[in-house]
Order: C-alpha cells, then sequence, then structure tokens
C-alpha cells in the first residue's frame, strides 16, 4: 500500500516534564509555526494532562486529526503500562480522555513509536530498508521497531534485563544524571544495552534519540556494538511529527 503523506495533521507529545504540540506539514515532516510546550502538571494524573493537552492545542487555529503519543504501552487507545509516570494512567483511555478535550478525531499511540516513526519516514531512517531500530535515552529507555517504514508498535525492548537489573534502570540517560556517570562509564552500559538488543533483534541500523541525543559528541563515537549508529535528526519534535504522521494515517485506513 502507498501511504499518502499530504496535508496536515496535529501532534501532542507527552513526556515526564513537558507537552508540546504542533502543527505538522506530512510532507515534509516538518512544523508548520512553532510548537507550543507545557510543563507536565504534578500529579500527572489523567485529568490534569487532558486539560494541559487542551491548553497546548488551544494555541492553535487548528481543527482536525490530533495524534497523542504517551510514555507507555497504548493499545487499542488504552494505556497500558506506566513505568515513569504517574500509576493512575494504567487501564485509562487515552483516546477518549483527550478526544473529550480537542476539536478532531483522536489517535493514540507509545513515545518511542511515535520518535521512531517519524524517524524512519523523514529523519535518520528516511531510506532504509529492514530492521531499523530506535532507541531513545531519557527518563526511560524507549523502542520503535520500524520493518520496511512500518512501525510494529509497543516493543517495550527498553526493559530487557541487564545484569540482573530492568536495562532502563542502568542505561537510560536518567541513570547518568542519577549516578553522576561519567560519559565513558554510561557509554559502557549504553553499549552493553545495545549489543543485548542487536543480538536479539539484527537490526541493520540503531537510531540514537532522546535528549541526550542533542550531545551526540560526547557519546556516540564510544559506543561499541556491531549494529550501523545514526543520530536522531528531528530530535526535539520527533514525537510531535511522528503523533501528527499516526493521526493521518489512521484516517486512511
Ligand atoms: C516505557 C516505554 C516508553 C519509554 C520512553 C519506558 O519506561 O515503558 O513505554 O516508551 O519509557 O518513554
Amino acid at each position: 500500500m502507498v501511504i499518502e503523506r499530504t496535508g496536515k495533521a496535529f501532534g501532542i507529545d507527552i513526556g515526564g516534564t513537558g507537552i508540546k504540540g504542533g502543527v505538522v506539514d506530512l510532507s515534509t515532516g516538518e512544523l508548520i509555526g512553532d510548537r507550543f510546550r507545557k510543563d507536565t502538571p504534578q500529579p500527572a494524573t489523567p485529568a490534569a494532562v487532558a486539560d494541559t493537552v487542551a491548553e497546548v492545542a488551544g494555541n492553535f487555529d487548528y481543527k482536525g486529526p490530533f495524534g497523542v503519543d504517551f510514555p507507555g504501552v497504548v493499545l487499542g487507545g488504552v494505556v497500558q503500562t506506566a513505568a515513569n509516570v504517574d500509576a493512575s494512567w494504567k487501564g485509562t483511555n487515552l483516546v477518549e480522555t483527550m478526544a473529550a478535550k480537542l476539536p478532531g478525531p483522536v489517535t493514540a499511540l507509545n513515545d518511542a513509536d511515535a520518535a521512531g516513526l517519524a524517524e524512519a519516514r523523514y529523519g535518520a531512517g528516511r531510506g532504509h530498508n529492514g530492521v531499523v531500530i530506535m532507541v531513545t535515552f531519557g527518563t526511560g529507555i524507549g523502542i520503535a521497531i520500524i520493518h520496511n517504514g512500518q512501525l510494529i508498535p509497543n516493543s517495550e525492548l527498553g526493559h530487557l534485563e541487564l545484569d540482573g537489573h530492568d536495562a532502563e534502570t542502568r542505561a537510560a540517560a536518567s541513570a547518568k544524571e542519577r549516578e553522576g556517570l561519567s560519559w565513558e562509564h554510561w557509554s559502557k552500559r549504553a553499549s552493553k544495552y545495545l549489543q543485548a538488543l542487536e543480538n536479539l533483534m539484527w537490526p541493520e541500523l540503531f537510531i540514537l534519540g532522546g535528549g541526550i541525543s542533542k550531545k551526540p559528541d560526547k557519546w556516540v563515537p564510544l559506543l561499541k556494538c556491531r549494529t550501523p549508529l545514526a543520530v536522531a535528526q528531528l530530535i526535539n519534535n520527533a514525537g510531535i511529527v511522528g503523533a501528527a504522521l499516526a493521526a493521518h494515517e489512521a484516517t486512511l485506513t
């Protein structure tokens, strides 16, 4: 199937610290105008987050499809896991919660999946066939598996067991902060994680994302793994762009 990528859609990226949104031009994957960001309310309950999402969207003169991404598994619009966010999200229907506040149909997906979709179509994964894995190093480790440009959603391989621990507690960017690790030390952990992942999945490319990929020179050259590496290109906006793309594709099916 040839996916038509024209027109625009609105993408919203729900994160632990910020909620960002903007209108995306789907022919280029670029934002039309500026994005708008608000701090994530604390506690980040579904009702409080929905109000903030409405405020973000309210800054735009836009009606149409909305894509919303979330840092947990989203199945059939319902949040299944909440590793790094308020536990009350588990079992919440993200699509219905947001649709009540937004002027258009809502599609919901995992945050890393949104970022991976955006990178695969418009960024570092463009033109790559085979299995491409996006790894976002942030508060947690997010994974998106893309095969021939198509997303295989909700892979939670950031929680692989590494030396008896949940990998993200050792190798996420937050572990570097929390434990005050040097770039060298943290890169060893990230390498170990990538090696475990490549031994299971044998991807053709890793795309490295998350906030820490804004400073790739500090750590990417230190990584040791067999899979070719590419640094994310859409960095700050990957979630917004991928969510908008998912919303647009949902209107085509
Ligand atoms: C969650 C994933 C999410 C990742 C990045 C992990 O803790 O389980 O669903 O994609 O963090 O936010």
